[in-house]
C-alpha cells in the first residue's frame, strides 16, 4: 500500500482504521466503541475497553517467548557502567516495585511523582506505575525546586520517588536536596517519598518521610497487574504553556498503547527484536514514548543512555553505541548532531564505528537545519528523517513513514502528515491557505488515539489554549506552511514558547523571574536564534530610576536567580540593560519584532507603536552587544 492510500483510509475512515490498528495490541476486554465523546464533550477512543499497559510492554512478551530477548539496555558513560535487562528481567523487577508501591498504598488511580535521571529504576518505577493503574508524572532533572512544587502541587502525588542524584557529565546532581526545597515549597505534602541512594552521593533520608528504595524491594512480594479502562490516564506530562504555569498534558491507555504500536511499525519501521534508540531523557516526552514506552510495546530492544553527545567522553560516544548494541533505528534532536559537528567538524571520530546496523536517523525535537540535516546524513550514509510532533500529541504528526512507503526527502521538510493527522495551515480567519503560504499548524478534531484527550484537571485551559482559536481544529502553536507538493516545512513556535536544545521552555516564565528582581521595572525574554542550541533566551530589562548597577552584575544576579527558580536547563545566559523596551500604545511589549531583529530578519514596523524610534535604538544596541545574529 501506498503512503497516500494508507493516510487517506485513516482520514476517510476513521473508525475502521483505528479499529484494525487497535488489533495490534491484547485487550483484556475489546473497546465498545472506538471513537466517542465524554460527558464534557471530549472526543476519546477506545472507550470500554479494559487493557494494561505494563502488561502489554513486558508480560505478553514473556508469555510469547520473548523472555529471553533483551528488552532494556543500559549504558552510562557518565558512571562508567553497563547493565542489561531481558523481558523477563526487566518484567520482574517491575513487578517487585509494583509491589513496594502497592505496599505504600498506591492503588490504580493515584498519582506518583518520579524525580530521576537516566537510570533503570526510573523506567523501572514509571512501568510498576502502570502496572497498578497508578498514573505517573516525571520530572525533567534540570527544572529547579520551585518547578518542581508546582508540579507537585497540581498533580497532588500520593508518593515522590527519586534518586539521590543525577550525573551531569562530571557534576553530581543532589536530587534530595531538590526535592527538599520543593516541598518546602509546595502546599500539598506527599505521604512518602522513596529514594534510591546512588553509589555517587548517598542522600541524608528524612526519617518519617523518606524510605530507602532498596530496603523496601527486599521485603516487597511482586504485584499483578490491574486492568484498567482504557480511557483512564496512564500518565501525566508537564510542558511549558505560554504562561509560567506548566500544562499538565494528559495520556490514556489505550489510545496511546495503539498509537506507540503503530508508530514503530509504520513511522520508524522496525520489527519486534529490533534494537531502537532514542537518546534523549526520560523527562520529555520523547524519553516516554520513544525510550519507554513504544520499543517494549512492540517487543524492541532499548537503550537508556546516561550520557551526552559530546565529553563523555567525546564526540565520538553515539557512534560507539550504535555500534555495540547493533542499533537499526536512532532517534535524537538536531542540537545533539550541531554538538558533535562543533568538537568534531569532519567525523573523524566516527571512522572509529562500525554503524552498519543502522539503517534511519530520526530528529526531531526543535526545527532542523538544512547543514544539520546534511551533515548528519553525509556521517552516518544512512536517510535521515526529520519528523515533527509535541509533547501534547505523544507521537508524530508529520513524518516520512518509511515503514509504509519511504517517501523522498526535501530538506527543511517534516515531510507528510501521519496517517490520522488531518494537518492544515491556516491564516488568521481560520481559511486554508495556498501552497508556500506561511500561517498557523492546526489539525482537524478528532486527534488521532494517543493525543492528548485533555490536561489534568483543567478542562477550560485545554479549550481555550487548544481548541478554541480555530473551532473544530486543535491548535499546535507552530506556524509552518505547506508546498505544492504536499511536503509540510514547520517554520517554528508562533508563540513565546522557545526551544533551547530541544528543551521546549516558556518565555513568560523567565519574564516571571527576571521581573520580580528589585532593580527591574520591566523586562521581556525572548528567544534567539543560536548556532548549536537553535535557540537561547535572551532578557532585555528597563532598570528602575535610580539603581546604580552594572550590566555585569545584573546579569549575574539575574542568571542565578533564573537558575533557582526555572532551573539550569533554561540556559539562561545573557542580560542587557536596555532604556525602553518597544510596545504597541495599549502597552504590548512586541516580543516578535525584538526577535526578528536580533534573529537578522526583515520586520515591519506597526503602525500602533508608542515610539519610532525605539526599534532602531534597540537594533543599534543588539548590534553592539552582539545579540543580534551574526554579528
Ligand atoms: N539534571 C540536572 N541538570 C541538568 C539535566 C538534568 N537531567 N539536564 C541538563 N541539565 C543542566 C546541564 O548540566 C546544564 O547546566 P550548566 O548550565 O550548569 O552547565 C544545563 O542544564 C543545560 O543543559 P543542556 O541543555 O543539556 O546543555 P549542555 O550545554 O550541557 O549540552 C547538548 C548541550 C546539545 C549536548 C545537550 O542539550 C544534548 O545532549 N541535547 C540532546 C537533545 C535532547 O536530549 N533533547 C531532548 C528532547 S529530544
Ligand atoms: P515538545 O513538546 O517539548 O516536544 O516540543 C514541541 C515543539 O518542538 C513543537 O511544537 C515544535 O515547535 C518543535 N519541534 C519539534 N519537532 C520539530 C521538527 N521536526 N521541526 C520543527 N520544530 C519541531
Amino acid at each position: 500500500m501506498t503512503y497516500q492510500e494508507f493516510y487517506d483510509r485513516s482520514m476517510s475512515s476513521p473508525e475502521a482504521f483505528w479499529r484494525e490498528q487497535a488489533e495490534a495490541i491484547p485487550w483484556f476486554k475489546k473497546p465498545e466503541k472506538i471513537l466517542s465523546k465524554d460527558e464534557e464533550g471530549l472526543y476519546r477512543w477506545y472507550e470500554g475497553g479494559k487493557l494494561n499497559t505494563a502488561y502489554i510492554a513486558l508480560d505478553r512478551h514473556v508469555e510469547n517467548g520473548r523472555g529471553q530477548q533483551v528488552a532494556l539496555y543500559y549504558d552510562s558513560p557518565v558512571t562508567d557502567s553497563k547493565q542489561v535487562f531481558t523481558y523477563e528481567e526487566l518484567l520482574d523487577e517491575v513487578k517487585l516495585f509494583a509491589g513496594v508501591l502497592r505496599e505504600r498504598g498506591v492503588q490504580k488511580g493515584d498519582t506518583v511523582i518520579i524525580y530521576m535521571p537516566m537510570i533503570p529504576q526510573t523506567v523501572i518505577a514509571m512501568l510498576a506505575c502502570a502496572r497498578l493503574g497508578a498514573i505517573h508524572s516525571v520530572v525533567f532533572g534540570g527544572f529547579a525546586p520551585h518547578e518542581l512544587a508546582i508540579r507537585i502541587d497540581d498533580a497532588k502525588p500520593k508518593l515522590l520517588l527519586a534518586a539521590s542524584c543525577g550525573i551531569e557529565i562530571t557534576k553530581v546532581i543532589d536530587y534530595v536536596k531538590i526535592i527538599n526545597e520543593a516541598l518546602e515549597e509546595s502546599e500539598h505534602q506527599p505521604e512518602g517519598c522513596i529514594v534510591y541512594q546512588r553509589p555517587q552521593l548517598a542522600a541524608p533520608l528524612k526519617s518519617g518521610r523518606d524510605h530507602d528504595w532498596q530496603a523496601l524491594l527486599d521485603k516487597a512480594e511482586p504485584a499483578d497487574y490491574v486492568p484498567v479502562e482504557a480511557t483512564d490516564p496512564l500518565y501525566i506530562l508537564y510542558t511549558s504553556g505560554t504562561t509560567g504555569r506548566p500544562k499538565g498534558v494528559m495520556r490514556d491507555n489505550g489510545g496511546h498503547a495503539v498509537a506507540m504500536e503503530f508508530s514503530m511499525k509504520y513511522i520508524y519501521g522496525v520489527q519486534p527484536g529490533d534494537v531502537y534508540w532514542a537518546a534523549s531523557d526520560v523527562g520529555w516526552v520523547v524519553g516516554h514514548s520513544y525510550i519507554v514506552y513504544a520499543p517494549l510495546i512492540h517487543g524492541c530492544s532499548t537503550i537508556l543512555y546516561e550520557g551526552k553527545p559530546v565529553k563523555t567522553p567525546d564526540a565520538g560516544s553515539f557512534w560507539r553505541v550504535i555500534e555495540e548494541y547493533k542499533v537499526k533505528a536512532f532517534f535524537t534532536a538536531p542540537t545533539a548532531f550541531r554538538a558533535i559537528k562543533k568538537e568534531d567538524p569532519n567525523g573523524v571520530l566516527k571512522k572509529k564505528y562500525d554503524t552498519g546496523s543502522l539503517q534511519y536517523l530520526f530528529l526531531a525535537g526543535e526545527r532542523c537545519d538544512v547543514a544539520t540535516l546534511e551533515w548528519s546524513g553525509n556521517l552516518l550514509r544512512v536517510p535521515v528523517i526529520d519528523h515533527w510532533w509535541q509533547t501534547e500529541s505523544g507521537w508524530p504528526m508529520l513524518s516520512n513513514m518509511v515503514g509504509v512507503e519511504p517517501l523522498p526527502i526535501k530538506p527543511g521538510s517534516a515531510a507528510k502528515p501521519v496517517c490520522g493527522y488531518g494537518l492544515k495551515v491556516v491564516g488568521p480567519d481560520g481559511e486554508g491557505l495556498p501552497a508556500r503560504q506561511e500561517g498557523a499548524v492546526v489539525i482537524r478534531l478528532p486527534l488521532p488515539p494517543g493525543c492528548l484527550p485533555n490536561l489534568w484537571n483543567d478542562t477550560a485551559r485545554f479549550l481555550s489554549s487548544y481548541m478554541s482559536s480555530y473551532p473544530g481544529y486543535y491548535f499546535t502553536g507552530d506556524g509552518g506552511y505547506i508546498d505544492e507538493d504536499g511536503y509540510v516545512f514547520i517554520t517554528g513556535r508562533i508563540d513565546d514558547i522557545i526551544n533551547v536544545a530541544g528543551h521546549r521552555l516558556s518565555t513568560a516564565k523567565m519574564e516571571e523571574v527576571v521581573a520580580s528582581h528589585p532593580a527591574v521595572a520591566e523586562c521581556a525574554v525572548i528567544g534567539v536564534e543560536d548556532e548549536m542550541k537553535g535557540q537561547i533566551p535572551i532578557g532585555f530589562v528597563v532598570l528602575k530610576g535610580g539603581v546604580d548597577k552594572t550590566e555585569t552584575e545584573l546579569e549575574q544576579e539575574l542568571i542565578q536567580m533564573v537558575r533557582a527558580k526555572v532551573g539550569p536547563v533554561a540556559s539562561f545566559k545573557k542580560v542587557a540593560i536596555v532604556p525602553r523596551l518597544p510596545k504597541t500604545r495599549s502597552g504590548k511589549i512586541l516580543r516578535r519584532i525584538m526577535r526578528q531583529i536580533a534573529d537578522g530578519k526583515p520586520f515591519a514596523t506597526p503602525s500602533t507603536i508608542e515610539d519610532m524610534t525605539v526599534l532602531p535604538e534597540l537594533e543599534t544596541l543588539m548590534r553592539e552587544r552582539k545579540i543580534s545574529h551574526g554579528a
